[in-house]
């Protein structure tokens, strides 16, 4: 047996082929919703928020509803790369899956598999073969990894951080999903799926290709905005709207958000960017353009802006409140419809890791 070559180079692929290439994704979909496969999901950190909802949550329904295939990983392995905390991963569990499921992600619909990825042993196993198919200095350049790195100052970096989009890449390929629905910062990772399938095939497949390549599926909504005016809108920077916050919560958080001192209410994205994100926001919920909702405030002000929003968005979200609170009074069903996906999941892993280690030569 030859010794195995290095891995040839990884280019973190151009920005304008991605998007060239989500767009004719898109549209396959369209035509031909069966013909493709949905992998996301999220860590079990906490509880969703509304720029999860407008960012990714509805377009994952969307996606769902004209019937294509979607698995939803709840990430628990992955909580473990940068976090002690552990005592709490079944509950945010659950509690995630709630959330999913409020949102209109509908595990009866048999369309729709939600599963933690620690329960699918097949999928964990294709890490192995996996971290021999990418070098160290690829990992080192891949961006999240890099931050990473960074921000723990090397001393208390572990491998698993290390090698996460690894991992991801399993997560991605044991159901040899085709479409990923990511934003821009996610793209990385699905160039590093895309070698690692390309690899696999290449070494170990010539001629019957084990894995498809997936591709990013750019949404095309706009970030959201956290209400303190930061970047992005997030959990831990306490600046986000929970789903499950109540109406009075709402209103209170939406009062706190920040703006600016000018009374005329204009939508201009680059100039007033907060105003511009309440905007949105109020656009999402109410369907009016952005500019209608400015036209309608006028010289109404902030606090004008701010009562439409509110008004506007606990409507929007009643339903889905209203879903979640009978979900959590009937947790058996959740866990029921966890246990369905795991076992999808698991189904289907099964297959996957069987064609592997077929191609791979492994005994038996
Ligand atoms: N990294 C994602 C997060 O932080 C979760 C995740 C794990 C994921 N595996 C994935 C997302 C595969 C998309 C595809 O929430």
């Amino acid at each position: 047996m030859t010794e195995q070559e290095a891995p040839e180079n990884l280019s973190y692929d151009t920005f304008a082929a991605s998007v060239q290439r989500s767009l004719a994704l898109e549209e396959d979909i369209q035509k031909n919703p069966r013909r493709h496969r949905v992998l996301t999901g999220d860590r079990p950190t906490g509880d969703l928020h509304i720029g999860h909802l407008f960012g990714s949550l509805l377009n994952r329904v969307r996606l769902a509803k004209l019937g294509v295939d979607s698995f939803i990983v709840i990430a628990d392995y992955q909580v473990l790369t940068d976090r002690d905390v552990f005592d709490q991963i079944a509950e945010c569990t659950v509690n995630l899956a709630i959330d999913y499921i409020a949102s209109g992600l509908d595990p009866d619909s048999g369309n729709v598999f939600i599963f933690p990825h620690s329960a699918v042993p097949e999928l964990n196993q294709l890490l192995l073969p996996f971290l021999n198919l990418v070098s160290l200095a690829e990992l080192e350049r891949n961006p999240t990894v890099k931050e990473e790195i960074e921000a723990a100052k090397t001393a208390r970096m572990n491998a698993g951080m290390f090698t996460y989009p690894v991992h991801q890449a399993a997560d991605i390929l044991f159901c040899k999903s085709t479409a990923i629905p990511v934003g821009k910062d996610q793209l990385p990772h699905i160039e590093l799926t895309r070698t690692i399938a390309r690899r696999f095939n290449t070494r170990y497949a010539p001629n019957n290709p084990v894995f498809p390549e997936p591709q990013g599926l750019l949404s095309n909504a706009p970030t959201i905005l956290g209400l303190d005016g930061g970047k992005k809108m997030s959990k831990s920077r306490n600046n986000s709207i929970p789903l499950k916050a109540t109406e009075d919560e709402t209103a209170k958080i939406i009062k706190t958000a920040t703006t600016d001192s000018e009374r005329l209410i204009t939508y201009e994205p680059q100039r007033r960017p907060q105003v511009a994100n309440l905007l949105d926001l109020a656009s999402f919920t109410s369907g009016a353009t952005p500019e209608k909702i400015a036209e309608t405030i006028g010289n109404g002000g902030s606090g004008k802006l701010k009562e439409y929003l509110t008004e506007h968005l606990n409507a929007f979200l009643r339903p889905l409140r209203a879903k979640r609170a009978d979900l959590e009074k009937d947790l058996p069903y959740v866990r029921k419809s966890l246990d369905k996906g795991i076992e999808k999941a698991r189904a289907v892993g099964e297959q996957t890791l069987k064609e592997v280690r077929e191609a791979m030569n492994m005994y038996r």
